[in-house]
């Protein structure tokens, strides 16, 4: 299976695909996690993406189509899930073209929708591990020794870009260059999937998994 999950910031996508990828063997390829490994590192990509992601912009499109299309090639034959990629409608084509190359194509979208109030409570409670990428939240999701990520005993951090200030400009970016990537979908008879997003975690996934089972099932 070939997936893409689509949402605003804090939606879910990470916390949701954490949950795909275990069920049905997929290598969860996040462009945001990408970007911001390649900044632990030092990398020219990491030092070029850290001004777009600490305003709430977006990179580059040539560079993240670069970026991406790298990842993609590396997926095992069960298939991957997209989060926080494509996010422009010239990322979309992109995509598309490279799959085509390979006689691939995206077998399904996931939009998970959110209203705006929610995501600036989401992510003021989120917390984050910088080395393994665990996400958590101080209301809903608490690791079990406050402040210390579950899987590896690092402290938990804020991400650079969870100010109320950024998240605010990461949303109008959303509303602006993303959303239209959801027409671009419709209008090219992919198949999409609407997701109530506001809801609980546990029924985000159930109703995600009845898609996806359907899916596996052809
Ligand atoms: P990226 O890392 O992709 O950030 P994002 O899209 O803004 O999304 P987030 O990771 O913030 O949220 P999420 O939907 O994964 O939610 P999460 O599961 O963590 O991108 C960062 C930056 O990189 C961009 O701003 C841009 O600069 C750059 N970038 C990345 N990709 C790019 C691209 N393709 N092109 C150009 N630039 C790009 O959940 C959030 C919180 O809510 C957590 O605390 C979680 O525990 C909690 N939570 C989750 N679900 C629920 C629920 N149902 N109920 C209650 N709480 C919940
Ligand atoms: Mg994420």
């Amino acid at each position: 299976m070939r997936i893409v999950l689509l949402g605003a910031p804090g939606s879910g996508k990470g916390t949701q695909c954490k949950r795909i990828v275990t069920r049905y063997g997929l290598l969860h390829l996040s462009s945001g996690d990408i970007l911001r490994q390649q900044r632990v590192e030092g990398t020219e990509l990491g030092k070029t993406a850290r001004t777009y992601m600490d305003s709430g912009a977006l990179v580059p499109d040539q560079i993240i189509v670069e970026m991406m299309a790298d990842a993609i090639m590396k997926a095992p034959d069960a298939g991957f899930v997209l989060d926080g990629f494509p996010r422009t409608v010239n990322q979309a084509t992109e995509l598309a073209k490279s799959l085509a190359a390979a006689n691939q194509k995206i077998d399904v979208i996931l939009n998970l929708q959110i209203d705006d109030q929610l995501v600036v409570e989401r992510m003021a409670g989120r917390r984050s591990c910088p080395q393994c990428g665990a996400v958590y939240n101080i209301e809903r999701f608490k690791p079990k020794v406050e402040g210390v990520c579950d899987n590896d005993g690092t402290k938990l951090i804020q991400r650079p870009d969870d100010s109320a200030e950024v998240v605010a400009n990461r949303l109008e970016t959303y509303h602006l260059q993303t959303e239209p990537v959801i027409d671009y979908y419709k209008k090219n008879s992919s198949t999409v999937y609407d997701i109530d997003a506001n809801k609980d975690a546990e029924e985000v996934i159930a109703l995600v998994f009845v898609k996806l089972d359907a899916l596996a099932r052809g």
